[in-house]
């Protein structure tokens, strides 16, 4: 079993050398055994075309490796060299309103450049060949933080050859995206255009089909670095750092499906979020989709280091906030941990993205902290590192579905994004396990699937769904599922289409709220609830073929008509909802849901205080987090070891210090 990787990323170019030293001695102390290199030295690396220089990379890692610490390379890619980028203008990335962006940013490239492929396999090989053999190299993140979709005629050349393979004739692409609407019918691949924001709204298939295509864009282009270095450094794994849930440009299913785990980077504060109160939810939703990514733990390979902005300073993370963050990634799953940046930057964009030390290399208050936290892991890691997270309550993650939103919002305050997070905040309430899972994941571990707006629902996953239900699994459905095919034209069925048999309703009406108009929802079932709620965005106005009604709305012409209904099939059922709430419909319902699968809280505590477990084996770790700013309280079922406080034996109930972590074992 590796051990737990515990450490920073670092830029030891942005230093004088004599500094390095230093530097690692501190990091040492820190108790950091990894460190990532390099990610964004390309100019560096290779000064010239083809001129490498790796002598600078080799004495920073000789004096890191004196010290024991591991290396995780980043290849370079994402901050390409001025020369080889300002003599060719074609390198650069076309934003949808058909403008080239320009040198002096990153992430300018265009992913499908062949003279940029071809740059790439000449850096990457040069890299991947010194440092396959090094004994403290462990790993390679590629690039960083893929992402930017590109419109520039290449892409529309390599998109055109893409539908070519998808649709194979141009008769079936014409049928697929219903091109007889305003004369769009093509006659040659070459007149497909690309879907730019000047031209108005393109037509969805084509639309749809395009936001594949750059995804699919992407994953190729880290396939061509991942066969670099899986060739020249089979003993090493390869990850790349994603950005969370929020990101949504790329399918980050299929961009996982290569790498030997995922990565991400994890910012609760920052000068885009500048609240007083961090809502730990957000990071928790991340962390477990990252797991989801492909069912297994990761690494934070971006782990807040301090406050964070690039021409504004974020919030500063208050006393106690990075060890909590950090810990609450371990929480859910994370093996690894390294902390962004080592010393805040002098010079540059993220002047203000604060690290560990101080400007002037003083190792302050942060520093401190995250000293503390690696003295702890140096104590449990090795019992953390591998522990799974296992859970019977899973939540549907399309990227399809969220592309096809980006098409078409079909209201201006839905979003793909808020409807979910709700779903995961209250059953993050709830205190119980929860993955997040592929359409196309494994549904038979679970109890409770809830699939938020389930636009597009391939033919095997309706069949997987319905076979899910009928062997006893609960399954809950929102409004605006079923709508689409794979084409991304409106199904030839009444909503929610393939899937209207199995939630034993359809949509005889459906009613998209203005800002200003709201419904409201009446509870029929009484063991939920007899509170009226709030309903808005839209409404999905319900005829039950087989469901038993549970809400109905109270409001407007359909007041009376069902908004919420149950469907038992075979030993399964089916909660369908048919409009969109406040929290508090969810942060109802959702406990309600729980009850009825069987799903038992892992323990039940004040708000604000997170509790997940992680098994090492039939052995339960447990994580108890408080968030709150003031004291909490939890009440024990049992005894407990409290592992970060020296083995201490608890009894009855914890009571937790502001921003505290304990980490706790059954007492045996
Ligand atoms: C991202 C990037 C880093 C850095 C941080 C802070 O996560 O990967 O290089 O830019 O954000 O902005
Ligand atoms: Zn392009």
């Amino acid at each position: 079993m590796p051990p737990f990787y515990f450490g920073v990323d670092y830029y030891p170019e942005q230093w004088p050398e004599e500094r390095w030293a230093v530097d690692a001695q501190l990091m040492a102390e820190a108790g950091f055994n990894v460190v990532r290199l390099a990610e964004f030295a390309w100019a560096k690396l290779e000064p010239r075309e083809g001129k490498f220089d790796f002598d600078w990379l080799d004495r920073a890692i000789a004096i890191l490796a004196e010290r024991e610490i591991r290396i995780v390379l980043g290849t370079p890619t994402a901050s390409p060299p001025a020369w080889l980028m300002q003599p060719h203008p074609e390198l650069f990335r076309v934003t949808q309103d058909g403008r080239r962006v320009t040198f002096g940013n990153r992430r300018e490239y265009c992913p499908n450049q062949p003279l940029y492929h071809e740059s790439t396999r000449r850096i990457v090989n040069a890299l991947a060949a010194h440092y396959a053999a090094h004994p403290a190299v462990i790993g390679w993140q590629i690039d960083n933080e893929f992402g930017e979709r590109c419109y520039c005629e290449t892409c529309a050349h390599a998109f055109r050859n893409w539908l070519r393979a998808r649709y194979e004739s141009l008769d079936v692409l014409n049928e697929k995206w219903g091109t007889t609407f305003w004369s769009h019918t093509y006659g040659d691949w070459n007149e497909i255009p690309l879907p730019l924001s000047s031209g108005g709204s393109p037509n969805p298939g084509l639309a749809l089909d395009y936001f594949r295509f750059v995804s699919d864009s992407y994953i190729a282009y880290q396939e061509l670095q991942l066969d670099i270095l899986r060739e020249h450094c089979p003993q090493h794994f390869v990850t790349h750092n994603f950005m969370g849930f929020k990101y949504e440009g790329l399918n980050y299913f299929d961009l996982a499906r290569q790498l030997d785990f995922v990565a991400w980077d994890n910012y609760p504060r920052t000068q885009w979020n500048m609240q007083a109160e961090v809502d730990p939810a957000n990071a928790a939703l991340a962390a477990d989709t990252m797991r989801g990514l492909k069912q297994k733990n990761f690494w934070v390979m971006e782990q807040q280091a301090g406050s964070g902005g690039w021409d504004m300073v974020s919030v500063t993370p208050r006393p106690g906030e990075l060890r909590l963050w950090a810990y609450q990634s371990i929480a859910h799953g994370a093996d690894g941990i390294l902390f962004f940046r080592w010393r805040s930057a002098r010079y540059g964009a993220e002047e203000y993205w604060h690290g560990l030390l101080e400007h002037d290399a003083t190792p302050g208050r942060r520093y401190q902290e995250i000293k503390r936290m690696g003295g702890e892991i140096q104590k449990v890691g090795n019992l953390l590192a591998g522990s799974q997270i296992k859970s019977t309550v899973a939540l549907l993650y399309s990227y399809e579905a969220r592309f096809a939103f980006q098409v078409q919002a079909n209201n201006p305050r839905f979003n793909y994004a808020d409807q979910f997070q709700q779903f995961y905040a209250a059953l993050y309430h709830q205190r119980v396990p929860i993955d997040i899972i592929a359409p196309d994941g494994d549904l038979t571990p679970y109890r409770l699937v809830i699939a938020p707006a389930l636009h597009i629902v391939p033919d095997d996953l309706a069949a997987r769904l319905e076979r899910f239900v009928y062997s006893g699994g609960t399954l809950v459905m929102t409004p605006r599922s079923g709508v689409k095919d794979e084409a991304n034209a409106v199904v030839n069925q009444r909503l929610p289409g393939i899937l209207a048999a199995l939630s034993g309703v359809y949509v005889d009406e459906y009613d998209s709220l203005a800002p200003d108009m709201q419904n409201e929802l009446e509870f029929t079932a009484t063991d939920i609830s007899s509170d009226h709620f709030v309903a808005r965005i839209w409404c999905d106005i319900l005829k039950p073929t087989a469901a038993t009604v549970i809400a109905r709305y109270t409001q407007d012409y359909y007041a009376g008509q069902p908004a919420i209904t149950l469907n038992s099939y075979g030993t399964g059922r089916v909660l369908y909802i048919g409009t969109i709430g406040k929290d508090v419909l969810y942060e109802t319902v959702v406990p309600w849901l729980l009850r009825q699968a069987g799903i038992r809280s892992i323990l039940t505590a004040p708000r604000g205080v997170e509790i997940t477990e992680r098994w090492r084996d039939n052995r339960r770790i447990l994580f108890v987090l408080n968030h709150n700013g003031h004291p909490e309280s939890v009440p024990l079922d049992r005894s407990y070891h409290d592992l970060l406080d020296s083995g201490a034996i608890l009894e009855n109930k914890l009571v937790l210090a502001p921003r505290s972590v304990h980490i706790l074992v059954e007492q045996s």
